[in-house]
């Protein structure tokens, strides 16, 4: 029901599978960044159950010395380093999962969308790349704005007949992660004891923490709803201030990214009832693709959860700040695909 349209967009001349992966092979694309280097090493600490086999490490320059670095750990998984675009269908083929944090990041000042023209092209190129190496791939876009990149891979992975809403994600873990820290420091919880949603996008208001459904179940007064949500969506402008200038949120994006990457890993490997708020083309509210609990399974998105109950503040907020604002980003990025190809 809530993945109506998203099978109407499911080629039915691919034949998808059904079985559990072996060989698990993930490519990092933009694996020199910030982001990209813990992450890259994040997927070579691997283990059990969500062990990776293989992780490639793709970016423009420097990915060889990367992966030449990480090589020398003394974990199982094997590491490649691929620079350049004439490397990147060797870091692509065989590929499960394709995490992209490729682009540039935010300075103090900017917003997510001041990315927009200089990491769109970024994204759409690299979608387009995994369109035509690893067509069944599982993609994560980290990329800013997640709110319009998302919408730009799909674009591109259309363009080339092969999108399958149930394998392109948002990477929006990081608002999840930043809520559990400031909840659990808040309530004196320990911040793995603590399960939050997160839903709707991936900047400013978009981004709405479900604080009614913490678990463990506890109240907030209005304030401490208020300041603990402003927090939650100004998490990544804490962090380029405190950077002045030096970047954005790197090393914390790249455990919520490996959190996010272990957790396909896993439900590609057959494990049940894997749950993580992550956007991907939803019917859940009027947003073509939304951030919502989705669970993951052999072909990706198993399921989606939908919205669940929220509190009337929160109800306020969906549909006064993060719809209309969600949509536009979409908007812009379908908009700037079909100028631009
Ligand atoms: P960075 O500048 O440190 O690294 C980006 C890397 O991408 C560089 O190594 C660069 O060479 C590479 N790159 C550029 N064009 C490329 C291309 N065409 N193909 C492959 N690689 C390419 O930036 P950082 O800090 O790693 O951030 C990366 C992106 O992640 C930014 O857009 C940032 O806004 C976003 N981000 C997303 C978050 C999220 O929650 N989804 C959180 C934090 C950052």
């Amino acid at each position: 029901m809530m993945l109506s349209r998203a099978i109407k967009f499911a080629p039915a001349a691919r034949s998808l599978s059904t079985s559990v992966q072996n060989n698990m092979k993930v490519a990092v694309l933009g694996g020199a960044g910030g982001i990209g280097q813990p992450l890259s090493m994040l997927m070579k600490l691997s283990h059990p159950p969500a062990f990776v086999d293989e992780v490639a490490v793709y970016d423009i320059q420097h990915a060889k010395g990367v992966a030449a670095d990480l090589s020398h750990i003394d974990t199982a998984a094997k590491v490649t380093g691929h620079d350049g675009e004439g490397e990147l269908a060797d870091a692509l083929k065989g590929s499960n999962i394709v995490i992209i944090p490729a682009g540039v990041p935010r300075k103090p000042g900017m917003t997510r969308d001041d990315l927009f023209n200089t990491n769109a092209s970024i994204v759409a190129s690299l979608a387009e790349a995994c369109a035509i190496n690893c067509p069944e791939a599982c993609i994560a876009v980290i990329s800013n704005p997640v709110n319009s990149t998302v919408a730009i891979a799909a674009e591109a992975l259309k363009k080339h007949g092969v999108y399958d809403p149930r394998r392109l994600f948002g990477v929006t873990t990081l608002d999840v992660v930043r809520a559990r820290t400031f909840i659990a420091g808040k309530k004196g919880f320990d911040p793995k004891d603590v399960s939050v949603p997160v839903i709707g996008g991936h900047a400013g208001g978009t981004i709405l923490p479900l604080l009614s459904r913490t678990e463990p179940a506890t109240s907030f007064t209005d304030e401490e709803r208020d300041a603990l949500t402003h927090r939650i969506q100004n998490g990544g402008t804490e962090v380029v201030e405190a950077k002045a200038g030096a970047g954005s949120a790197t090393l914390s994006m790249a455990w919520a990214g490996a959190q996010f990457a272990f957790a396909l890993v896993r439900a590609l490997n057959g494990e049940k009832n894997v749950v993580e708020c992550t956007m991907v083309e939803s019917d859940v509210t009027s947003c073509q693709y939304f951030s919502s609990q989705v669970e993951l399974g052999v072909n990706g998105v198993e399921r989606n959860l939908g919205l669940g109950d929220l509190s009337d503040y929160e109800k306020q907020k969906l549909e006064a700040e993060v719809i209309p604002e969600l949509q536009k980003s979409i908007e812009k990025g379908q908009k700037w695909f079909h100028e631009q190809y």
